[in-house]
């Protein structure tokens, strides 16, 4: 694996959840893999779980790290090629890129979407550039339509607390918020769902929330989220602004808050989130605080999920 972007980069899901829930069993059987070697965590944007996560992960592979929220402590970074360099924008990223991939082995990427210009976002044009210049392995720690990192570790907790032989229900809901997010984790999620294969996948939403078809693919899309929560397995609770009209709030309808009552039409799901979750906005205290929660675990998860994909990165590069 020479980067991880997207479920595309990998070798196949069910080996890479095998590879997660090996280093949960043992997480220091690899432990001089990454001897030697760097790990640059960059951050252009606030992160708690996947920036501790990823460097307990490379930790336990035996690597150093180094983490830059270059946002705060760096140079202005110009993005766009052939400009007059003459505004607010102090270094190019062909310099900043490259320069990095001098001082480390892989470099790590947090970047948001503007939530703008849909154009920009959905071609991924900041981690694009990262890769194109830095010249080493690029992981994705979040960039502007996908969040790999978090969709392997939902995809790892659903298998974990699965043990039937019949493939669960999943159902990833939208759900309220005050602030206008991006498509990044619901994008990821029904990617990753979509190339697992082992679930029966749906999504629901109130109408013009629908995601870019690209990710979607053939999940079932149920705008009742009644209807889509009957007989659930787990559901998958995440904000999400308009694709259509893009990065708009076209929604605030609070009766689409997770709560208990909306769980009993479940088969009694385990209830999921990325987090940070607002409480009583997204998801009600009673649910976060209840037995049908798995948020903790599936955040724990994520040092697991990290490692496999260091290390795969670490084995073949
Ligand atoms: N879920 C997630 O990526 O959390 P952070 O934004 O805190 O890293």
């Amino acid at each position: 694996m020479k980067q991880f972007i997207s479920v595309a980069d990998v070798p196949g899901v069910p080996g890479m959840i095998n590879t997660a829930l090996g280093y949960k069993k043992e997480p220091f059987k690899d432990k001089t893999l990454g001897a030697g070697k760097t790990l640059g965590m960059l951050f252009l944007n606030p992160s708690l779980r996947t920036r501790l996560s990823t460097q307990v992960a490379a930790r336990n592979l035996g690597m150093e790290v180094i983490v830059f929220n270059i946002d705060k402590e760096g140079w202005q970074l110009e993005m766009n090629d052939g400009v007059v360099m003459s505004g607010s924008t102090t270094e190019h990223v062909k310099e900043a890129a490259a320069v990095m991939g001098q001082y480390f082995d892989i470099l790590s990427i947090r970047t948001f979407p503007g939530l703008q210009n849909k154009e920009e976002d959905y071609t991924e044009k900041y981690i694009s550039q990262f890769i194109k210049y830095a010249g080493i392995p690029v992981v994705s720690l979040e960039s502007a339509t996908l969040h790999p990192l978090q969709s392997l570790t939902d995809v790892v907790t659903i298998h974990e607390h699965w043990q039937q032989p019949r493939k669960p229900k999943v159902v990833m809901t939208w759900a309220p918020h005050v602030k206008a997010l991006p498509q990044a984790v619901p994008n990821s999620f029904a990617q990753w769902m979509n190339a697992w294969g082992e679930a029966d996948f749906v999504i629901t939403h109130p109408e013009g929330y629908e995601l870019d078809p690209k990710f979607s693919g053939n999940a079932r899309v149920e705008h009742d989220q009644d209807k889509a929560l009957q007989d659930a397995d787990f559901v998958y609770v995440k904000n999400w602004s308009s694709y259509k009209d893009y990065g708009k709030i076209t929604s605030t309808d609070n009766s689409w808050m997770i709560t208990n009552r909306k769980l009993e039409q479940t088969a009694g799901a385990k209830v999921m989130h990325c987090l940070p979750v607002r409480r009583n906005v997204v998801i009600a205290d009673e649910v976060l605080d209840g037995p049908q929660s798995i948020v903790i675990r599936q955040a724990g998860n994520r040092v697991w999920a990290a490692q496999a994909v260091l290390s795969e990165i670490l084995k073949n590069s």
